[in-house]
């Protein structure tokens, strides 16, 4: 049983929480000045010490900072009725376990110390989870479907075949794409994405096949198009499914003929790419509205992969967090862990926005979690702050809209920022901005 310090000075909520923890069977020492408690901190070695911060001429963040350079391990959760950034950012710096806010209810506390605890315990262990050893890919997932793409990709690289990869937003589409093309025989030639949505129509044309001196106001000497900068390697033709009807027949011409035609030009050239397109839409579905050509579509559609979203491969999630975990601890230099219990809190969640959803949630937490400690609560507070509150009785174009706003106000107006806080990338913020007249 771990020995735990109370410190405080009000005698009556000092007896409360002695008599409850020694309820739930700790051994509990109680003291009620600073000084007391530091020489007993000197004394002994507690695992855990619970302390009120405001005290007398010390207070609890001398507390914190003697017990844990006594023991780096020990839990320290500190109380107050008057918190302040400063003392938090104090408290956080100095690696306090937890920070609770008076008045207080026992259990409330009793859970926290549970909680610390378990901590203690994982960190004398070795976390299991996050010592786990995974194998070094960028592709991660043993789930049927990915299994699925592997052998797809492993076919389909060596060849020059059209590839069509349909998938929900984050699923990992251009991921595969580069895959491909790295094993492919075209791996030292460029790849070259283009998002075909994020691109005006006007300007699709000159930006894809290049345009020659003079043949638009501005063109004042000759540009190369995207198709022929791919040449040798492979061009990524992103969100396929937005370009309009006219520009559609210009790309069928290219996937025919292979030969481009810069705008002003009255010779067309030879270009040698292997075209790999995307899409979140339903490509077939827009056939048959009439509103994506069928030829161009067949196309397309030598070889269809269809990236599943997460929530139908749960599988793969305790994986790709563990990878992202291990990942983001590197970059910042932290040692994060996840318990058990917030592996399967991510197992269940529904993931709308499929693995980078999960990425930038695994970095959030790595980076938030106190004392590394990644757990179930910690998990599902961090997803609802992700999900934001939701509005009374609007729809959800309207709260979309309303959650950009909002945290584009928080961000000054730092659309990476706001991109990043959002879980999109930064040209689908940008789209939907101008959709919404914001830009
Ligand atoms: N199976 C996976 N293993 C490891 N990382 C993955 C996996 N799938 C996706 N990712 C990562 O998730 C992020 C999103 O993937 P990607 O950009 O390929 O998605 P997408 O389908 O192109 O999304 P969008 O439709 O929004 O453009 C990237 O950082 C990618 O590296
Ligand atoms: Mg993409």
């Amino acid at each position: 049983m771990k020995k735990l310090l109370v410190v405080e000075d009000d005698p009556s909520v000092r007896t409360l929480l002695a008599m409850g923890l020694e309820l739930e069977g700790y051994q509990v020492d109680s003291v009620a000045t600073t000084a007391e408690a530091l020489e007993r901190i000197e004394r002994e070695r507690y695992s855990i010490v619970i302390s009120d911060i405001y005290l007398d001429e010390r207070s609890g963040l001398d507390i914190l900072r003697a017990a844990r350079q006594r023991n780096p391990h020990c839990a320290v959760i500190l109380m107050t009725g008057r918190a302040t950034l400063e003392t938090v950012m104090e408290a956080t710096e100095w690696g306090a376990f937890d920070y609770i806010a008076k008045p207080f209810d026992v259990s409330q506390i009793v859970q926290v110390v549970r909680r610390a605890e378990e901590t203690l315990e994982e960190l004398e262990r070795g976390p299991a989870v996050w010592g786990q050893d995974l194998p070094a890919s960028e592709m991660i997932g043993t789930s049927p479907a990915i299994v699925e793409i592997y052998k797809t990709i492993s076919r389909v690289a060596p060849t020059d075949a059209t590839v069509l990869i349909e998938g929900e937003t984050g699923t990992g589409k251009e991921l595969v794409a580069r895959l491909i093309h790295k094993h492919s025989p075209r791996a030292n030639g460029p790849f070259v994405p283009v998002d075909c949505a994020a691109i005006p129509a006007s300007l699709l044309e000159s930006e894809l096949f290049g345009a020659v001196k003079g043949a638009y106001t501005g063109a004042d000497r000759d540009r190369i198009g995207l198709l022929e900068a791919a040449h040798k390697g492979t061009v990524f033709l992103d969100e396929i499914g937005e370009v309009d009807l006219g520009f559609q027949l210009k790309l069928l011409r290219f996937l025919q003929e292979r030969q481009i035609r810069p705008v002003g030009s009255p010779r067309p050239k030879p270009v040698d790419v292997r075209v790999v397109a995307a899409t979140n839409r339903d490509l077939q579905r827009l056939v048959e509205e009439g509103k994506f050509r069928e030829d161009l579509w067949y196309r397309l559609n030598v070889v269809r992969i269809r990236v599943p979203p997460l929530r139908e491969r749960a599988g793969d999630i305790r994986l790709l967090a563990l990878h992202f975990l291990r990942l983001y601890n590197e970059r910042y230099g932290q040692q994060a862990w996840f318990t058990e219990s917030a592996l399967e809190v991510l197992e269940r969640y529904r993931w709308p926005g499929n693995v980078r959803q999960l990425q930038h949630l695994v970095e959030r937490l790595t980076i938030l979690a106190p004392q590394g400690r990644i757990d179930d609560q910690v998990v599902k507070e961090a997803l609802q702050a992700m999900e934001g509150r939701q509005g009374t009785g609007e729809t959800l174009a309207e709260a979309e809209a309303e959650q950009i706003r909002r945290v584009l106000a928080a961000t000054k107006g730092n659309k990476s920022q706001a991109a990043r806080i959002l879980g999109i990338e930064r040209k689908t913020l940008y789209r939907k901005l101008e959709r919404l007249g914001l830009l």
